[in-house]
């Protein structure tokens, strides 16, 4: 079985979310994801809308996740992959090459982001419409 993980926030689930998702679970036969807990965003200076546990299970509700696990630290990466096995580690192609250290361990893809949509971009254009 290839096992495949991926990380994000997945505030606000929206198509480029689940095209990523969609195109990382077709890589292989069981997709683990990697949210990033509260306090993890916070110390990136991120504040999401929904909590942790509502992004969770809105992600296990869709057909191409497997797993959630929580991402809590930046280092974490490297025991993950190791203690679920992973076969490929896929990311957004805005991390292209930042992820490469980690081809010592299994295979890294980094994946095209959908043109024209992201969390940010919803929560701007909603603020317009007021
Ligand atoms: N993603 C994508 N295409 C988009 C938006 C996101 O492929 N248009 C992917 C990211 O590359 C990442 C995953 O979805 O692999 C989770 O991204 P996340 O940062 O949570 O979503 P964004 O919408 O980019 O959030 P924000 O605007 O808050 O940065």
């Amino acid at each position: 079985m290839k096992k495949i993980i991926t990380y994000g926030t997945f505030d606000i689930l929206h198509t480029g979310h689940i095209n990523l998702l969609r195109r990382a679970r077709n890589l292989g036969d069981y997709l683990v994801v990697g949210v990033s807990s509260d306090e993890f965003n916070a110390e990136k200076g991120k504040q999401a809308y929904y909590a942790y546990e509502q992004r969770k299970a809105v992600l296990e509700a869709v057909k191409y996740v497997d797993e959630v696990i929580e991402e809590y630290a930046w280092e974490q990466k490297e025991n993950d992959i190791k203690s679920h096995n992973i076969d490929i580690l896929v990311m957004g192609d805005h991390w292209e090459g930042k992820f490469d250290s980690f081809k010592e361990f299994c295979e890294v893809v980094y994946l095209p982001r959908t043109v024209g949509i992201s969390t940010s971009k919803i929560k701007e254009d909603l603020l317009k419409k007021k």
